[in-house]
């Protein structure tokens, strides 16, 4: 099949254009009147793009051009985000009790296929810069102490981490199948990566056996789109098709998977000229920012990716946001300290611009006594794990007050967000130091989320271990 074609993107178009009478989900028909120009792209795989026994085989086309394209064996389309992929990657990885190594500076989702999956998670962590307080690239050395402690069956990563670093994964993926496990890598930040040659290659390139990429996070697709990408050797492909089987919807939304289709394309043809232009744009913002005096632009292994730190210039990010928000701009992720612009190749020019006048301007405005580096609880969690995510998850539990909490187990995840990394999760011992720091993040203005109470009064902990 040429680069050129997109089998599925090209099928719905032509069912949307050809005024079908479909006695068929979805319930507003695309019926002028009702359906308004959002839900008039909404159509099914099943009876739309494709008949009602898929035999067009549409979509399978389409995820072997994908697979092809990022030299995968097996290629699904997501239409629950990179959520779905870990979660389904943590179903193949091992069997239920097995140990499996994880960077703790993994995204709340993985912690959700570890509690579906039953895994028994060994954590590592990355250094931190000391020169900026984030994490860094995950040391190949601390992979193979994690090995050496024996019955690994699976090890994750975070590649690329969410502010920008990538590790030696090739070297790592040595490491991991010379202890006979596979390497499974979180790339939910990074579905660019490999399309330039100013950028590092994916995780899949460098040895990986599983990756899964958010295509909406930094390609042209819909929100929620996302890959599940795998080579054959080392990892039971059949299980993880059992497992994405387990988690996909039977009612897919076409368009969704259709804008994949799209942005595989697009990215084949001209992904490398489009990402100039984002590498471009993100050295325009650096620019303009590291003539602010004490502002440090973080420099990762991504030159897309932009990490803006206030602390040596004394602002505050929440007053620089309310500042943003009046001129029209909006931050991928924003605290006291720092401010993550997201660059992608659907930034517009005109959007640089803007930030590059106001940003500077307001951070100027703000300017206050420097601080030492500081970022969010979220990177720097050491935790603790007394049993495993499953286990806490489905034990018996009680809501104590915060000030009660400390020393029990957590029954739940509490997590800053974004980043979306838990500093606490299910199995773990709650301490002061993580509970002080949220409630420090929470009053400077974090959202704290994905916890039963994001006011941090009271938090649900295990009350009896089974
Ligand atoms: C590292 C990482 N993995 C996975 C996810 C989940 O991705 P999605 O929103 O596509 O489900 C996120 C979301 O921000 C993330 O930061």
């Amino acid at each position: 099949m040429p680069i050129d074609d997109a089998p599925l993107a090209a099928a719905s178009q032509a069912f949307l254009a050809a005024g079908v009478a479909s006695f068929t989900t979805p319930g507003h028909g695309r019926r002028p009147g009702l359906a308004d120009a959002l839900l008039a792209l909404d159509l099914p795989l099943s009876t739309g793009a494709d008949d009602l026994r898929l035999s067009g085989d549409l979509l399978g086309r389409a995820q072997a051009l994908a697979a092809s394209l990022w030299g995968a064996d097996r290629c699904w389309f997501l239409v629950n985000g990179s959520t779905q992929g870990n979660e389904a990657m943590a179903l193949a990885a091992a069997a239920p009790r097995e140990r499996v190594l994880v960077s703790r500076t993994m995204h709340k989702s993985l912690f959700a296929g570890l509690v579906l999956a039953g895994l028994d998670p060994v954590y590592v962590r990355p250094d931190l810069d000391p020169a900026t307080g984030l994490p860094g690239r995950m040391d190949p050395a601390r992979i193979a102490s994690g090995l050496a402690g024996g019955e690994i069956r699976a090890v994750f990563l975070t590649e690329p981490s969410y502010v920008g670093a990538f590790s030696d994964v090739a070297t790592i993926a040595g490491l991991v199948h010379d202890a006979g496990a596979t390497l499974l890598v979180d790339g939910a930040w990074g579905a660019h990566l490999g399309f330039h040659p100013a950028l590092p290659r994916h995780a899949l390139a460098c040895g990986a056996d599983a990756l899964v990429l958010s295509t909406h996070k930094t390609l042209p697709a819909f929100t929620q789109s996302a890959l599940l990408l795998a080579r054959a050797g080392r990892l039971d492909l059949a299980q993880l098709d059992r497992a994405y089987g387990l988690l996909e919807t039977t009612s897919p939304s076409c368009a969704i998977y259709a804008s994949i289709d799209t942005a595989r394309e697009t990215m084949a043809a001209d992904g490398e000229r489009l990402l100039s232009v984002t590498i471009a744009q993100a050295a325009r913002i650096r620019e303009a920012l590291e003539a602010v005096d004490g502002v440090t632009v973080a420099v990762g292994d991504d030159p897309t990716k932009l990490v803006i730190l206030l602390a040596g210039a004394g602002a505050d990010g929440f007053a620089v946001e309310r500042d943003c928000e009046a001129a029209g701009i909006r931050f991928e992720m924003l605290d006291r300290n720092m401010i993550v612009p997201l660059l992608h190749v659907g930034t517009h020019e005109a959007w640089v611009d803007r930030l590059c006048e106001v940003l500077p301007a307001s951070i100027e405005s703000h300017r206050g006594v420097p601080r030492p580096p500081s970022v969010s609880i979220a990177f720097l969690a050491e935790p603790e794990p007394a049993i495993t995510p499953r286990r806490a998850f489905f034990a018996a539990h009680e809501t104590v007050s915060f000030e009660r909490a400390v020393g029990r187990i957590s029954a739940e995840t509490v997590t800053p967000y974004p980043p979306g990394i838990p500093a606490l999760a299910p199995g773990e011992v709650i301490t002061a130091q993580v509970l002080d720091a949220l409630r420090e993040e929470a009053a400077q203005g974090s959202r704290i989320a994905y916890c039963t109470d994001p006011s941090l009064e009271t938090l649900v902990v295990v009350s009896e271990v089974s």
